[in-house]
């Protein structure tokens, strides 16, 4: 089906200066950017966003990481566009990703790792709208 995925290109990878190498593994793997914007995320904005882990043992030290520089957040769209990104991130821990993968590539710990893609439809619906009104988002 054509889906819709939640990216977050996080602050590691910004500061690397890889955003353009990891979105054309995406729009090389058919997925399109349909929208997109650069943002620091505030805490309050941080542990809203990754509520569901608030009380993991590692909620502090992602929250600490994802306000450490800024953010460039995306609407992939695609033919089964949440399984596919998941599949071109790789492993959570980068240790663990596939060669060739997003994280296998340009991350260097769990924490620090690169990418964070939506897991599921409904998480997908929910974070887009996190960070994107309807009008701002442009099928084409
Ligand atoms: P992400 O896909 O953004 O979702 C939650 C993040 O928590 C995850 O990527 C990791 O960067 C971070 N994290 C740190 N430790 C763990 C862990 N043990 N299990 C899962 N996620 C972790």
């Amino acid at each position: 089906a054509l889906e819709r995925t939640l990216s977050i290109i996080k602050p590691d990878a910004v500061a690397k200066n890889v955003i353009g190498q990891i979105i054309t593994r995406f729009e090389n793997a058919g997925l399109k950017v349909v929208a997109a914007r650069m943002l620091q995320l505030s805490r309050a904005d941080a542990e809203r966003f990754y509520a569901v882990h608030a009380a993991r043992p590692f909620f502090k030290d992602l929250v600490d990481f994802m306000v450490s520089g800024p953010v460039f957040v995306q609407v992939l769209e695609g033919e089964g566009a949440i399984q596919k990104n998941r599949d071109l991130m790789g492993a959570t821990d980068p240790k663990k990703a596939e060669k060739g993968t997003i994280r296998a590539d340009f991350a260097d710990s769990i924490d620090a790792n690169a990418v964070h893609g939506s897991d599921a439809a409904e998480t997908a619906k929910v974070e887009i709208a996190f960070f994107f009104p309807e009008l701002s988002i442009h099928t084409r």
